[in-house]
C-alpha cells in the first residue's frame, strides 16, 4: 500500500517538475519573441525563397495595362534604401535609376561598378526584363549583387515598372493582349517572343 502511495506521489512530483519546466521554457520562448524581427530591416528585402512563385505569371503587357504608377511610387520605398531615382541622383548601394527603362542593362550610371553577372547579361531593360528581374534578381542574373529577394506579385512589379518608366524614360507601353488571349496556351510563350522588344519604341 505504502509503496503504491510513494509511486503515485513520485509521479505526481515528477509531473509537477515537468509542468514547471515547460512553463519556464515557454516563458523563455515568449520573452524572445519580440527579438525575432531584426532591429534593422531594409524594407522589401524578403526572406530567402519568398519570391519562389511557381505559377506562371500573366504577360507583362497585361499587368502593365492596369498598372498604377502612384502605387509604384509607394512601393519604391522598398528600393529606396539602395537606389536614388531623381535625375542626377547619387549612386548608393545600387545605381541611380533615373531613365533606366529602355536603357542597356548595367551600363552608364556615372561609372557605377556593376557586377560581372549583370554586365554579362546583355540586352536592354525592356518591360519584360524588368518584370523578370524584379521577380527574382538572382534568378535573372545569378551572382548579381542586388541582394533584394524580389517581389512575387505581378501587379506590384508592374506598378513599380510604370513608376520607373515615368522617371525620365516614358517608353510607350506595349498594347494590352486581346481579351481572352491570356487564356490561350500560347500565352506562356509570349514571355520570350513578341513582347521581348516591348520596351523599344514601337515606331520611329
Ligand atoms: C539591398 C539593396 C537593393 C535593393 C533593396 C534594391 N536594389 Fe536594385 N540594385 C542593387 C544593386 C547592388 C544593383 C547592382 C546589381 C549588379 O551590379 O549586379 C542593383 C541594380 C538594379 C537595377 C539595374 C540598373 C541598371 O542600370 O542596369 C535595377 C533596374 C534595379 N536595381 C531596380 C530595383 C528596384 C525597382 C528595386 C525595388 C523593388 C530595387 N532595385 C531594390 C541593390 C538593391
Amino acid at each position: 500500500m505504502d509503496d503504491r502511495f510513494n509511486t503515485i506521489a513520485g509521479w505526481t512530483l515528477f509531473a509537477g517538475i515537468v509542468a514547471l519546466g515547460s512553463a519556464i521554457v515557454s516563458t523563455k520562448i515568449f520573452e524572445q519573441e519580440p527579438l525575432e524581427k531584426p532591429g534593422y530591416a531594409i524594407q522589401g528585402v524578403e526572406a530567402e525563397g519568398a519570391a519562389g512563385g511557381e505559377a506562371a505569371d500573366p504577360p507583362v503587357a497585361a499587368v502593365l495595362a492596369t498598372a498604377d504608377a502612384a502605387a509604384g511610387a509607394k512601393l519604391f520605398g522598398k528600393c529606396a534604401a539602395c537606389h536614388s531615382i531623381a535625375q542626377g541622383g547619387a549612386n548608393m548601394i545600387g545605381p541611380n535609376l533615373y531613365a533606366t527603362v529602355g536603357e542597356a542593362i548595367a551600363t552608364g550610371k556615372g561609372g557605377y561598378a556593376f557586377s560581372d553577372a549583370l554586365k554579362g547579361k546583355g540586352g536592354n531593360w525592356t518591360f519584360d526584363n524588368l518584370y523578370l528581374w524584379l521577380k527574382s534578381p538572382r534568378t535573372f542574373a545569378p551572382g548579381t549583387k542586388m541582394t533584394f529577394a524580389g517581389m512575387s506579385a505581378p501587379q506590384d512589379r508592374a506598378n513599380i515598372i510604370a513608376y520607373l518608366n515615368a522617371q525620365g524614360s516614358n517608353v510607350p507601353l506595349p498594347p494590352p493582349p486581346a481579351a481572352g488571349a491570356a487564356a490561350a496556351p500560347a500565352a506562356a510563350a509570349n514571355a520570350t517572343a513578341p513582347a521581348a522588344n516591348a520596351a523599344e519604341p514601337a515606331k520611329k
